[in-house]
């Protein structure tokens, strides 16, 4: 069976390799597992919550209609960090296509948490699309404003964890020569380094970074992830290291830092502004190619 439903997840086979597969929780539209060719791509804390208590720890949660905390915005700033789609139940609205194999999940404030809908009381609808390729994981998501009056404000970004083997012999490619925002010195500065190396806890929001620079992620030489993103400029990195691993009741092993990387494509450095009917499409595809330095 290509797809199978329960009552909290969706799993999706590849038809022609059974050992690709990729698992969505109903919660959050979470990706919380894609093995490729039977080897799992994406980190998940042991202690991840996957009973709708609290967002996943680890795999792809999603994060709208605002990145972090925000503290300026009449709206948004009542909202808990990351918004509200990480923490409400989409519906799942079934099989798209079978070549490439794709599902949708949906989400309205009709069926969005409703203590986080009352403190956001917007009108949207939002379609998440998951592409299970032979080689490739797409996810696309399409933001409409159903406002007949209002502009639709806010973020989006795929909070992509991405597991290593090792974060000492781990760097990330291509996003040299961006400015970013970083979040642990609360300074923008353009990146003058050639990769990001993480020998601390690192949090920074690289800004407009070029659609077509390929995000990698290198392991002593070889590539072992790569990332291609449409309509997200943004780019976040972030790995909490050791102190911050400790403060997270959820986040296991407490050494699991050294073995995942958050790779977070978005639009988060500002707001996207929908006018009242307007359609938003974004994506990011995951995958595996020969090492790119595209500019260093
Ligand atoms: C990242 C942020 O996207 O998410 C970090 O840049 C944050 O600042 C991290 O700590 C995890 O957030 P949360 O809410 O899932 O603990």
């Amino acid at each position: 069976m290509p797809i199978e439903e329960s009552p909290t997840e969706v799993i999706l086979t590849h038809p022609e390799d059974s050992s690709t597969k990729v698992k969505i929780l109903k919660y959050g539209a979470t990706v919380f597992s894609w093995e490729l060719k039977g080897e799992e791509q994406l980190w998940l804390s042991t202690a991840a919550k996957l009973d709708g208590s609290k967002p996943v720890r680890g795999g792809i949660p999603l994060v709208f209609p605002v990145f972090g905390k925000n503290h300026d915005d009449e709206h948004l700033s009542k909202l808990p960090q990351h918004g509200l789609a990480r923490n409400s139940v989409w519906e799942f609205l079934g099989q798209t296509k079978a070549e490439p194999l794709t599902v949708q999940f949906g989400l309205g404030p009709e069926f969005a948490n409703p203590e986080l809908t009352k403190l956001w009381p917007f009108e949207y609808s939002l379609i998440l699309s998951v592409e299970l390729g032979k080689e490739y994981l797409k996810t696309e998501i399409e933001v409409l404003n159903t406002s007949n009056t209002e502009t639709l404000k806010f973020n989006w970004l795929f909070h992509t964890y991405l597991k290593i083997h090792d974060i000492e012999d781990t760097l990330v490619s291509n996003l040299n020569s961006s400015k970013l925002y970083d979040q642990m010195l609360k300074e923008s500065y353009v990146d003058k380094q050639p990769v990001v190396t993480v020998h601390e806890e690192l949090d920074r929001i690289y800004q407009n970074v070029e659609e077509d620079r390929l995000i990698q992620v290198v392991d002593k030489g070889h590539p072992v992830h790569t990332l291609k993103r449409h309509n997200l400029p943004d780019t976040v990195v972030w790995n909490p290291w050791i102190e911050k691993s400790k403060g997270m009741g959820d986040f296991e092993p407490k050494d699991g830092y050294k073995t995942m990387i958050c790779i977070e494509p978005g639009h988060v450095h500002d707001f996207v502004k929908l006018p009242p009917g307007e359609k938003w499409v974004a994506s990011q595809v995951l995958y595996k190619d020969e090492l790119k330095f595209q500019s260093v």
